[in-house]
């Protein structure tokens, strides 16, 4: 014949299908018929997760492109009144990390030697524990292990998120992630869009630039801190702008006397009042917004 078959080959149908039944050897066999077996991990079982992975990847990407992950505040240096908290789920190390023979001198023993025993203890546990019961109260020593890590684990992210709270209580702070929350909320409800933390505050250009009083300013050296475009610099706030927060007399006093113990320095001596009244009057101009 043209494709070469015998035409006494028997063709088996699978079912009512007019599929023929291969016997190709990488098809296992429909495994509903062997009670106790189950299928082949590759390709089959690797093949529906694989499927079943794709789905949830895709929808956890359409999630977080339709609720972007918050984020925080930029990290701010200066801040010692910054509580460092880890996600809940690590408190428990956290709690751990503050006992004394896990820390400072005994650092080591805290962040790897016990965890790494823990740890390596559960890895280990499928060679370790090799006894064929399975009712936990028949297998005191696997069971007692987990009780007591269960309850070891509860009691310290308890005890670290009672002193978090205490800690908090005691210096008057609202938590960064909870004050964003409530600015959220406002936003919303009054129709805005949500505040976005990670976008610098727009900063003013200097109001009449060429202004006689930016020559006072460069000569009594405020550029040298305020910088040379007067948009501030580090700890140092900007000058433009100014305007929209002092008023020409608030502005005379912090340079005249100065502000913050001297970080601001007075300049009484060194500007007369005239040309603080300049510059004052100068600065009281320096708006984002015109008018
Ligand atoms: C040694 C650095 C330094 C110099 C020089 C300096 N400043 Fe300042 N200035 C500061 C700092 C720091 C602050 C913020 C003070 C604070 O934290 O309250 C400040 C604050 C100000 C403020 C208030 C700004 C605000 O947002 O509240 C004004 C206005 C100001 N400076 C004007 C001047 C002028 C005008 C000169 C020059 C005559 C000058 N500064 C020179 C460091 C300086």
């Amino acid at each position: 014949m043209a494709h070469g078959h015998n035409s006494n080959e028997k063709v088996v149908y699978v079912g009512d299908s007019r599929v023929k039944k291969s016997n190709h050897p990488n098809i296992p066999p429909d495994y509903t018929a062997f009670p106790g077996k189950s299928e082949a991990f590759i390709p089959n079982f690797l093949l529906k997760e694989w499927m079943v992975g794709c789905v949830v990847l895709v929808g956890f990407l359409a999630w977080t492109i339709a609720e972007p992950a918050p984020l925080g505040y930029p990290a701010d240096p200066t801040n010692a009144a910054f509580v460092p908290m880890p996600d809940w789920y690590f408190l428990f190390l956290y709690q751990f990390l503050k006992y004394p023979y896990v820390s400072q001198d005994y650092i080591l023993l805290g962040t790897l030697g016990v965890p790494g025993v823990l740890f390596g203890g559960l890895l280990l546990a499928p060679f370790l524990d090799t006894g064929k019961e399975r009712r936990f109260y028949r297998r005191p020593i696997a069971s007692s292990l987990m009780f007591l890590s269960l309850i070891a684990c509860v009691y310290l992210t308890v005890v670290s998120w009672d002193h978090y709270q205490h800690t908090l209580e005691a210096n008057g702070q609202i938590p960064e992630h909870i004050e964003r929350e409530e600015k959220a909320r406002e936003a919303a409800e009054a129709g805005k869009e949500r505040p976005n933390y990670t976008k610098p505050a727009p900063v003013a250009s200097l109001v009449d630039a060429d202004d006689p009083a930016m020559d006072i300013a460069k000569q009594a050296q405020c550029v040298s801190c305020h910088a040379a475009d007067l948009k501030g610099q580090g700890s140092v706030p900007p000058l433009t702008g100014v305007g929209d927060i002092l008023s020409k007399e608030e502005i005379a006093e912090v340079i005249t006397n100065g502000r913050n113990n001297g970080a601001m320095p007075a300049f009484k001596d060194s500007l007369s009042s005239e040309e603080i009244d300049q510059l004052a009057t100068w600065l009281s101009k320096q708006k984002t917004a015109a008018e």
